[in-house]
């Protein structure tokens, strides 16, 4: 249980009501009274409540958060807060070169510093694209300062010629169209524009509805709010009741760490595989519960959530959009159908004081085309397996994309159902795979398994998106629209590819993958988990022994200072990618 805070408790105070230090106290009030704040309000023991701004002109997905504060503004002076709004280090998923993933940690180290070097006694931490969510609940945790989260919720649902358009998948399926000569460049831009009709994150179930919901999921988002589109007057009335709320939780000291406990990311891992989520939650989710100093092992994606039904039927891995999605019933439509089944952890706590159990059961599934009963879900068993073996020591699978086709041409041996085998063509990173992968040269055919390596957090600084590769443009005309891909670089939740992704460890330290050479030939056992270079050890110990001595797996030199400090520090995907040496860093604003 909480404890309750009393105004003389407030951290805040030290900075503006200190009278054993009245020299500072001084020198801490003057500046900000210089915007407005009277001597009255910053000594009148109210909380002082941060609002993290994740919104900006650069990043688009969240850029409505500016005007959704204003919402959060009027809930926490109603509730008797003030409050001190600032801005995070602007992440955009498709606009940060070379790759946004590279700045997750570096928007977590600037937020840690804030939060904890400043007046705060709670904060609202305005998330939506995909890295900003993960990089603003980690910082929160890490200071385990009063924290809850608001979705800037997803854009409208796109449309073009009758059909829904969803964010990514509709580029996955473009590009395709292009290689193929069905489409030129201009329609090309038209059919990927449709995708985006408003203000708001991607509209498909991609990593934003993913990291979003699964924040509503763990207990650090008010109920309901997740799937609500950015537009829509309930997300300016969620917004002020998210206002409202921070300011008690302030008074009742609840915490990052009372919620997020192992039985929220039990919770999460089990709504991830029901709602179809992105192959990038294992890493944030891990790394949060790292940062909050809770045991997440990377198996356990597969232990409780592979058995798992696909309940939620969006793009990518099913048919509709964010829309649909909130007026369907959203996260506690789902939790209460897995609830249900005794999936849920019901005691877990949520930012409203109340259990996830109390919050969700009996919710109602609006629409059963959009959120299906767990009787009869989209697909059973959809959520990841967690591969090992001579290649990686961990990587991951979504199964729930795995196509008919795929099924059909890879997972159709009769004597081993699961097991599919072949030769390998190998690229070093995503420049030597556009270049080469429509050349007839390269020697791509329907048996070939695409290896993309150099992708890592290390490699390609932050890891890349990259390993969702379509085949070349000669065997789509031919109808082949997937070929199993396997890499150390990350994947978009918007693709529907059939890819082994987010292996550890990768190329640039080392890692099996490292080693291999296009011809070698590939196991994969979706059912034992296991994925084999069909190599000798002797084999291997030798192709070790000359990479070390050529020095290494070469990747490209750091460009920025930073991503020369990231990688001297970063771990690997399947430990979630954090600063090693951070997670000693725990509830520091109690310390
Ligand atoms: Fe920002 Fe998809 S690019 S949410
Ligand atoms: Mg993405």
């Amino acid at each position: 249980m909480t404890s309750q805070t009393t105004p003389s408790q407030l951290r805040s105070r030290a900075w503006f009501d200190n009278p054993a230090n009245i020299d500072m106290t001084a020198l801490y009030l003057e500046r900000y009274l210089n915007f407005g704040l009277s001597l009255d309000e910053l000594r009148s023991g109210k909380p002082i409540i941060g609002i993290a701004q994740t919104g900006s002109d650069l990043s688009p997905c969240n850029r409505h958060h500016l005007v959704l504060a204003e919402r959060v503004r009027e809930g926490v002076r109603e509730a008797g807060g003030i409050v001190i709004e600032f801005p995070v280090h602007p992440i955009q998923e498709t606009g940060k070169r070379p790759t946004a993933g590279l700045d997750r940690n570096l928007a977590y180290l600037g937020l840690v510093e804030v939060l904890y070097g400043y007046p705060l006694d709670g904060v609202v931490l305005t998330i939506g694209c995909d890295k900003t969510t993960p990089a603003a609940l980690m910082a929160a945790a890490t200071v385990n300062i009063p924290a809850i989260a608001l979705s800037v919720g997803p854009m409208l649902n796109g449309w073009h010629k009758g059909e829904r358009t969803g964010s990514g998948t509709i580029v996955w399926k473009a590009r395709q169209m292009l290689a193929a000569g069905e489409i030129d460049d201009a329609e090309f831009i038209r059919l990927v524009a449709s995708s985006a009709p408003s203000t708001g994150y991607c509209n498909t179930m991609g990593t934003a509805t993913t990291m979003n919901s699964l924040t509503e999921a763990l207990g650090m988002s008010l109920p309901g709010s997740a799937a609500i589109p950015a537009p829509y007057r309930d997300r300016q009335e969620v917004s002020y009741l998210t206002g409202k709320r921070i300011v008690d939780m302030v008074w009742e000291d609840l915490k990052p760490s009372d919620i997020l406990t192992a039985d929220a990311f039990h919770n999460a891992i089990v709504v991830n595989s029901a709602i179809g989520g992105s192959t990038n939650a294992p890493i944030h989710l891990t790394a949060l519960a790292r940062h909050v100093g809770v045991d997440v092992p990377i198996k356990t994606w597969q232990e409780r959530g592979l058995d798992v039904p696909l309940l939620v039927n969006l793009q990518p891995a099913g048919e509709y959009l964010g829309e649909d999605y909130y007026r369907a019933g959203g996260v506690p439509a789902v939790v209460s159908q897995l609830i249900g089944q005794g999936l849920i952890a019901e005691g877990a706590i949520t930012v409203n004081g109340k259990t996830i159990g109390e919050n969700c059961r009996g919710v109602e599934i609006e629409d059963e085309k959009v959120i299906r009963p767990f009787a009869q879900p989209l697909m059973d068993a959809a959520g990841f397996v967690v591969l090992s073996g001579n290649l990686f020591e961990s990587a991951i699978m979504k199964t729930s994309v795995i196509s008919e086709e795929f099924r059909n041409r890879y997972l159709s041996n009769p004597d081993d159902p699961d097991a599919f085998e072949g030769p390998v063509v190998v690229f070093d990173g995503p420049e030597d795979y556009h270049h080469r992968i429509d050349d007839r040269a390269t020697g791509i055919t329907p048996e070939t398994l695409l290896i993309m390596r150099g992708a890592g957090p290390v490699g390609y600084p932050g890891a890349a998106e990259v390993v969702n590769m379509r085949p070349p443009a000669h065997l789509i005309v031919d109808g082949i629209h997937s070929l199993p891909c396997i890499g150390d670089g990350r994947q978009s939740g918007t693709s529907g590819s059939p890819s082994i992704l987010n292996a550890s460890p990768e190329a640039a330290v080392n890692g099996t993958l490292a080693l291999l050479r296009t011809g070698d030939r590939v196991r994969i056992d979706l059912r034992k988990g296991t994925a084999n270079v069909l190599l000798s050890d002797e084999e291997l110990a030798a192709r070790r022994a000359d990479l070390e001595a050529a020095g290494g797996y070469a990747y490209p030199a750091s460009q920025t200072p930073w991503q020369e400090i990231q990688r001297a520090v970063v771990g690997q995907m399947g430990t979630g990618a954090i600063l090693e040496g951070a997670e000693k860093y725990q509830r520091i604003a109690q310390t």
